[in-house]
């Protein structure tokens, strides 16, 4: 089998390409209140997209975890997951898209490397628009990629389909156009690689009348996207050029796994869910139903295999189920692999079985699987059996309605832990619709959370890396520091998070903290703000960092090269900022709550007015 992740850091490492390669950022993204996951590998590199210097360089490669729920429905066909390993090499200002462009194309089809036949790729391009224009330079490097493999390449018209040379289409900003994932950021034209499996699956009636690369038939399987991001998006809408221009790309490694597989003619169609990435959990979950891969079970078990590989990725980064944000995520993921279950006919506990195996199978990859195989099988399991109890129940009491209304939603999900998203989906099966506002209405009778807010920051993607939000990140430094003096050196950071009115922060402390210890850390961090002490930054080796006392987060990894914040000779820690300049913009800090966060851990909210 080729291990296609192996064979990527590889071709990007060496000469002369020479990338570094760097660590899977979790998937919660820290100091981010935009954002519930990392949803693209841009996300934690925004920084050094906009200029600050990475401390491993300028050319990186990473195999990024992430995790997009937006299409959660979606997920049980051949592309859809929520959880997925994204393979990207990245240009800081370095390479533009000639490298990038003739990279890719020796990485697909190299035969050292994916081998892919050059004959059954096919490219997208930015048409262009108002704001940038037709992408006429990756144009030409993708025909001059494909002349020196021996093929004519002619740019086409998706109206007119895959006919004679042409295999360069252009499409609009839709299609070809990437970032930001928030409201504003970096951003700018990709160009898209297609590779033609040449199955005969388009139906005019579904598809539409011509079959071309992004017709969404199956025919063309998107396999990666180069990024040339060289704008910046402004929040009044404009478009300016970035100070750099860098290259992002992204390789869904599920897919391209799945292509190789079946050209090996290791499964009988490119479908992920039968290659090396899956294969353990389904079969377990053929063994555990007694029902094999096929029909409609396919759809079943690709939801379940799915859905608990997430929630197994998610509860290693130390997410819990619970009723807000990502808790919210991991409890439907988890309910909805139950209900699935239940409709392949198992009717036992399972999960937690199924939980192994993703543990098993990617630990070499990922060491907090393995890390926190207990917590992961333990809360899966604990989840399950608590729904598992509800389920059968909730389901008969659903039954006796025809029609579902907001209000038997609501009693579904008070009385039997239904997400909203499952009752809504089950009226769907059987073609009724419920309107979510009359659910939400019943919820806010209810005084309790609305999750309106939570699907907002949900969508909203990346950091709008606001002035607030660099402030309390400052603050959240001299807080840290300021609890291990004065409670004590045991103080360490367990998670931080940043909203644009408060910063929460957790760490480790036994008890408590009584009034007298409150007003100290407020006293001392309001004198280092009035002393008006100066941030700066250095990039040393994470061996350097830890011998001059910089700080780090226990649980977090680390490239061998970071960057160090000291607050003056006050603070110092293993971050990759932004922070202000001086502690004097601060304003005045603020403790709101004092609280605990779990055994052993303390959590405090804080603000800064003025
Ligand atoms: N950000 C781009 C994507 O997610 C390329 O990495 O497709």
């Amino acid at each position: 089998m080729i291990n296609v992740k192996q064979k990527f850091i590889e071709f990007f490492t060496t000469h002369p390409r020479n990338h570094r390669e760097i660590p899977s950022s979790p998937l919660v993204p820290e100091n981010d209140p935009t954002v519930l996951f990392i949803t693209a590998g841009m996300h934690p590199l925004v920084p050094y997209l906009l200029g600050e210097p990475h401390p491993l360089g300028k050319r990186l490669v990473d195999v990024q975890k992430s995790m997009r729920t937006d299409d959660i429905e979606e997920v049980g066909d051949l592309s859809h997951f929520t959880f997925f390993e994204m393979l990207g090499n990245w240009s800081l200002g370095d390479y533009f898209k000639k490298e990038a462009i003739f990279w890719s194309f020796e990485f697909l089809t190299g035969k050292k490397w994916l081998g892919l036949d050059p004959k059954r790729i096919y490219i997208s391009v930015f048409e262009g628009d108002g704001n940038a224009p037709m992408d006429n330079e990756s144009t030409l490097y993708w025909k001059d990629a494909f002349a020196a493999a021996g093929i004519t390449a002619e740019l086409g018209h998706p109206k007119q389909g895959v006919i004679g040379n042409a295999r360069i289409f252009p499409y609009p900003k839709t299609k070809n156009w990437w970032g930001p994932a928030g409201q504003t950021g970096p951003c700018g034209p990709d160009s898209e690689m297609f590779y033609d499996t040449g199955l005969q699956v388009h139906d005019t009636k579904v598809h539409g009348p011509i079959c071309h690369i992004n017709c969404n038939c199956g025919r063309y399987l998107e396999v990666w996207n180069d990024v040339f991001m060289q704008y910046n998006k402004k929040t009044d809408g404009a478009f300016e050029k970035l100070a750099q221009q860098n290259v992002d790309t992204g390789m869904g490694h599920e897919r391209v796994t799945a292509i190789l597989e079946w050209l090996e003619g290791k499964v009988s169609e490119p479908d992920p869910f039968q290659t090396g990435l899956f294969k353990n959990i389904i079969s377990s979950l053929e063994s555990l139903s007694g029902k094999k891969y096929d029909g409609m079970y396919k759809r079943y078990m690709r939801i379940v295999a799915d859905h608990v590989r997430s929630a197994s990725f998610v509860i290693s980064d130390g997410v819990m189920p619970g009723n807000k944000e990502r808790g919210y995520i991991l409890r439907r993921l988890i309910r909805r692999a139950v209900r699935f279950g239940r409709l392949l006919g198992i009717n036992g506990l399972f999960m937690k079985t199924l939980s192994e195996i993703v543990i098993k199978d990617y630990q070499t990859d990922y060491m907090e699987l393995n890390k926190n195989s207990k917590v992961i099988t333990d809360t899966i399991g604990m989840e399950e059996k608590k729904f598992g109890n509800t389920l059968g129940r909730g389901l008969k009491e659903l039954d006796k309605y025809q029609v579902l209304t907001g209000k038997i939603a609501f009693d579904l999900y008070q009385s039997f832990g239904f997400p909203w998203e499952m009752t809504a989906e089950i009226a769907r099966e059987r073609t009724q619709k419920i309107e979510k506002k009359l659910f939400e209405e019943e919820f806010k009778k209810h005084q309790e959370l609305s999750r309106t807010a939570a699907k907002g920051t949900f969508k909203g993607g990346l950091q709008d890396q606001s002035e607030k939000t660099t402030k309390l990140h400052t603050a959240t430094h001299l807080l840290q520091q300021t609890l291990r003096v004065v409670l004590g050196k045991h103080v360490r950071q367990k998670g931080s998070h940043i909203t644009a009115e408060r910063l929460r922060f957790d760490f480790s402390h036994p008890r408590k903290l009584t009034d007298e210890e409150i007003d100290k850390v407020e006293q001392i961090i309001n004198e280092k703000i009035k002393d008006n002490l100066p941030i700066t930054t250095e990039i040393l080796t994470l061996d350097e960092a830890l011998v001059k006392g910089a700080l780090t987060v226990p649980e977090a990894r680390y490239p061998e090269k970071v960057k160090v914040y000291s607050v003056d000779n006050f603070s110092k820690e293993v971050c990759g900022g932004p922070h202000v300049g001086f502690t004097g913009k601060l304003g005045t800090f603020k403790i709101i709550k004092e609280e605990a966060a779990g055994n052993q851990i303390r959590r405090i909210y804080a603000s800064l007015t003025g």
